[in-house]
C-alpha cells in the first residue's frame, strides 16, 4: 500500500479485482437516522481516492432512493467502480411500510431493468440476491440470474444470508461470485458452514455489518437511548435494553486490543474480519459503512493492521457471549435455515 491507498483482492475465482476493503452505502439513504446528503458524496469521493473500488447498494434501501443517490458517483467514474446491487425485497403497492421477498424469476426481471434505471448504467457489476424465498427453487432463481448474465445486463452474481446447502445448488447453476452475510466479531454463525463451502467453490466472502451496525466502534451503546426513533437498530435485540448492556461490556476487551495498536474499536473489528481471510483461507472482502470522510480514513486505516495469534484467540471468544439475536427475526437468515 502507498499513499495510504488499500490493496486488492479477488471477488471469487471469476470475479474482477477490486480494492480489499468495499464500502456501504445503505446507511446514505436509509435505516440509520439522517444523513447529511454533502458528506456521504465527499465520503464516496475519498474511498475512491484510497483504493476503494467495491460499492454495495440494494433496490430496498430507501425503496430505491439509495441506487439513485449513487448513480452520479457510478456515471462519474464508471470504469473505476464495481457496483454491486440486489434484489428480493420486494414492496407491496397495498403497504409500502412492508417488504415481502420474492425471487420468482417475473419479479428478478422486473427487479434489474428498475435497478438498471435508478442507477443509469448499462451493466451491473455484482447482482445479488438479497434474501432466500423458500418458496421458489434456488435452481430457478440463479437459472434467471444467470440469463441476465448472458444478456449483458449483469456481470457477476452473489447472493445474500443463503446457507451452505443453498450456496452450493446455486453454484452449480451458474458460478457465484460473492455471498453477501453478516460477519463480525459479534456475528460468527456462517464459519461453520457457509464459509467452508465458499472456500471450496472459489467464492469470496463479503462480509456485511463488520462493525456491529457501529456497536463495535462504541459510538452507541444503546439504541434506545442513543439513536433516533426511526433507526431501524432500535428494533435488533442486541442493541436494546439488558441485552445492550452486557454488549457494551464486552467492547473492553476490544480496547484492551486496539490501545496495544494504537488503534481504535472499530479499527480492530476491521482488522479481525479482514484477517479471517488468511483463517479460512478465502478472499473477504468486508464493506463498512460510512458516510463520513474521517470515517472512511480510519476503516481503510484497519486494513494496514495486523492482529497476533494471541489477539485473535482473545477477540475470537467475544461472538459467544453476544446476548440477543442479531435480527428480531432470524427466519431470513442462512443462521435461521441451516
Ligand atoms: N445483505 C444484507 O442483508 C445487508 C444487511 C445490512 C447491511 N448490508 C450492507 O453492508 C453495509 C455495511 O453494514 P452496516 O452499515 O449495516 O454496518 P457497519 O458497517 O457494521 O456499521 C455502520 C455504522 O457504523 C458507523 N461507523 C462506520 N465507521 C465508523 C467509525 N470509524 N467510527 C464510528 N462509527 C463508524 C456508521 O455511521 P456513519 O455512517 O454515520 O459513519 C454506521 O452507523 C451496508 O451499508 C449495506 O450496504 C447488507
Amino acid at each position: 500500500m502507498t499513499d495510504g491507498r488499500i490493496t486488492t483482492a479477488k471477488l471469487g475465482d471469476n470475479g474482477p479485482e477490486v480494492g480489499v476493503q468495499g464500502l456501504g452505502c445503505m446507511g446514505m439513504s436509509f435505516a440509520y437516522g439522517p444523513s447529511d446528503a454533502d458528506a456521504s458524496r465527499a465520503t464516496l469521493e475519498r474511498a475512491l481516492e484510497l483504493g476503494v473500488t467495491f460499492y454495495d447498494t440494494a433496490d430496498a434501501y430507501g425503496a430505491g432512493e439509495n441506487e439513485r443517490f449513487l448513480s452520479p458517483f457510478f456515471k462519474a467514474h464508471r470504469d473505476e467502480v464495481v457496483i454491486a446491487t440486489k434484489f428480493a425485497l420486494s414492496i407491496p403497492p397495498e403497504d409500502p411500510t412492508r417488504r415481502v421477498i420474492r425471487n420468482d424469476p417475473p419479479y428478478i426481471r422486473e427487479a434489474v431493468e428498475a435497478s438498471l434505471k435508478r442507477l443509469d448504467v448499462d451493466v451491473i457489476d455484482l447482482y445479488y440476491m438479497h434474501r432466500r424465498d423458500v418458496n421458489v427453487p434456488i435452481e430457478e432463481s440463479v437459472g434467471t440470474m444467470a440469463d441476465l448474465v448472458r444478456e449483458g445486463k449483469v456481470k457477476h452474481l452473489g447472493l445474500s444470508e443463503v446457507t451452505a446447502e443453498e450456496l452450493r445448488a446455486a453454484h452449480a447453476v451458474h458460478p457465484i461470485a460473492a455471498v453477501q452475510s453478516e460477519w463480525s466479531l459479534f456475528s460468527r454463525d456462517i464459519e461453520p458452514k457457509v464459509v467452508p463451502a465458499a472456500r471450496d467453490l472459489g467464492v469470496a466472502l463479503v462480509p456485511y455489518s463488520p462493525l456491529g451496525r457501529g456497536f463495535l466502534t462504541g459510538s452507541f451503546t444503546n439504541a434506545d437511548q442513543d439513536l433516533t426513533p426511526d433507526d431501524f437498530r432500535r428494533q435488533q435485540p442486541r442493541f436494546t435494553g439488558e441485552n445492550a448492556t452486557t454488549n457494551a461490556a464486552l467492547l473492553e476487551l476490544i480496547r484492551s486490543v486496539a490501545r496495544a495498536h494504537d488503534a481504535s474499536p472499530g479499527q480492530i473489528a476491521l482488522a479481525w474480519v479482514q484477517q479471517q481471510a488468511s483463517v479460512h483461507r478465502l478472499p473477504v472482502i468486508p464493506i463498512p459503512g460510512t458516510r463520513k470522510p474521517s470515517r472512511l480514513e480510519e476503516n481503510t486505516a484497519a486494513t494496514r493492521i495486523v492482529l497476533t495469534e494471541e489477539q485473535l484467540d482473545l477477540l475470537n471468544g467475544i461472538a459467544a457471549q453476544v446476548a440477543g439475536a442479531r435480527y428480531a427475526d432470524m427466519t431470513f437468515t442462512s443462521a435461521g435455515r441451516e
